[in-house]
């Protein structure tokens, strides 16, 4: 029993600490917002652009190579990867004070959506490796 106790307080220590960036967001977007389309999803510069938007903006918090930072949570990940255009557009938009990511609502739609093409960009799945070259 106690160590069914010990075991507990430890589980919900580690809740705690990782609640932090637990993607709890994505349940808040609203339909509506989680199917729209990005409208620069045909244009290849957009994620060149959106580069330059998250180094100047992001990569205090989120890294340079978007790798995370202690509680700011990595952007090359399942959840991001996940996440649909509409997702991440609706995200930028509102922000989550509470946890620490704020709202860009005063950014230009234009550049936000540029943060999400370029966000998509650096999720590409992993490219196969080539048959026949070294492991
Ligand atoms: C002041 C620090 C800070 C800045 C600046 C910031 N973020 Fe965040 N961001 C956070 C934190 C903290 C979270 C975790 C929030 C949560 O768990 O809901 C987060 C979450 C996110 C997520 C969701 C990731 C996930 O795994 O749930 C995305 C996407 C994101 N940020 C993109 C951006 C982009 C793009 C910018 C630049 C416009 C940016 N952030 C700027 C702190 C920051």
């Amino acid at each position: 029993m106690k160590r069914l106790s010990a075991v507990t307080m430890v589980g919900v220590g580690a809740c705690l600490l990782m609640g932090a960036a637990d993607g709890s967001w994505l349940r808040r977007v609203p339909a509506g917002d989680h199917v729209r389309v990005s409208p620069l999803a045909d244009q290849k510069t957009a994620a060149e652009a959106g580069s330059h938007v998250y180094a100047a903006e992001c990569s205090h918090c989120h890294g340079a190579q978007a790798q995370g930072k202690g509680s700011r949570p990595a952007l090359i990940s399942a959840r991001v990867s996940g996440a649909s255009d509409g997702d991440l557009a609706w995200l930028l938009r509102n922000g989550n004070s509470w946890k620490g990511m704020p709202s860009w609502s005063s950014m230009p739609e234009p550049e936000r959506w540029q943060l999400v093409a370029y966000m998509r960009s650096i999720n590409l799945p992993a490219a196969k490796p080539v048959e026949g070259a070294a492991q």
